[in-house]
């Protein structure tokens, strides 16, 4: 899609859409922003509040219009803009799961439909245009709708690259992996910690350098080769103390993470015999489940 900059239309005014209205205008784009109530928006944005069910008076303006409410909410939204889209339009949504499929009601109005998903977190807005900057960013759909992801992606810096439709799930688990879940995964240490008698506080106190350090090693080298720990090392003796020591739900989580630990030290060299020792003591016998005792 080469030729001036398209005005681009956003509808949903939460983190994604006004990080990414801010970051395009930064970039010098014509930003028109669309929500279904009043609430400010950061300058130079504006927010078009319409009636509600109605598409923004904007549509005929705007080149390219990208859909950036929560996932379920994007089919919806298609249905109701399905008499206001044109073929000239290019359609876009930012879920990382969902595809050009999402936009399903807008098939039959000839515009070019994709979905562009930066590969970053945005919690404050006012932060994406920094934050989008060297993010990666996966576009799918129709030839035309990839261009134009494209372009905008490198608009603000990001570095666009294609996803297949149906591998887009599979993907987007990795994403999750990556950012939700490592938050989670540092939220069950905190809380180990606090069985171990620390408060919630002292307990992230403590394990924040040891965070930063594992961030430092993943950031000078893959995770491959960023990988320390007991399962690692091969001691099995301590696997096993770990897993009778923590509850049945914690004990399940450590020895999935366990086993996906044990896959990457093997890839990483670890002989057979020790791999075994440490594949037993993942397995240890979990405690039983208490049975709750009758009402009397
Ligand atoms: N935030 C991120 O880190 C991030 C990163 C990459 C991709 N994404 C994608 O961006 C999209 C939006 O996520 P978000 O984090 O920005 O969500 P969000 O902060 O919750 O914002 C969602 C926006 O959509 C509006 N909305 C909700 N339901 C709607 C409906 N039925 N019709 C019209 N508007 C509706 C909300 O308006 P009200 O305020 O009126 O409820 C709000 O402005 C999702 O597809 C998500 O996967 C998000």
């Amino acid at each position: 899609m080469g030729g001036p900059p398209p005005v681009v239309g956003i509808i949903g005014p939460g983190r994604a859409g006004v990080g990414l209205a801010l970051a395009l205008a930064h970039a010098d784009y014509r930003v028109l922003l669309h929500g279904r109530r009043k609430r400010s928006v950061p300058k130079p944005l504006t927010l078009d509040v319409g009636s509600a069910g109605e598409p923004p008076c904007w549509m005929p303006e705007a080149g390219v219009v990208i859909l950036a409410v929560p996932d379920d909410a994007i089919r919806p939204l298609a249905e109701m803009l399905a008499g206001a889209v044109t073929a000239s339009h290019v359609i876009l949504h930012l879920s990382g799961v969902q595809g050009q499929e999402a936009l399903g009601p807008l098939v039959s109005s000839g515009a070019a439909l994709g979905s562009l998903h930066p590969l970053q977190t945005i919690a404050d807005p006012e932060q994406a245009p920094v934050r989008l900057r060297g993010a990666w960013a996966a576009v799918e759909g129709m030839p035309a709708a990839v261009a134009a992801a494209e372009r905008l992606a490198s608009a603000v810096g990001m570095r666009p690259f294609r996803v297949a439709t149906k591998a887009k799930a599979v993907y987007h688990a990795g994403a999750v992996f990556a950012s939700n879940y490592f938050v989670v995964v540092e939220a069950v240490a905190q809380r180990l910690l606090r069985h171990a008698g620390l408060s919630d506080r002292d307990a992230w106190a403590a394990l924040r350098p040891l965070v930063e350090g594992t961030f430092a090693n993943l950031m000078a080298r893959e995770p491959a080769a960023a990988l320390t720990g007991p399962v690692e090392r091969g001691d099995a003796t301590t696997i096993q103390r770990h897993v009778e020591s923590l509850t049945r739900d914690d004990a399940q989580l450590y020895r999935s993470l366990g086993r996906a630990a044990l896959e990457l030290a093997q890839k990483g060299g670890m002989d057979r015999a020790t791999a075994a020792r440490v594949a037993e003591a993942l397995a240890t016998d979990l405690p039983p489940v208490l049975p709750v005792a009758p009402k009397t």
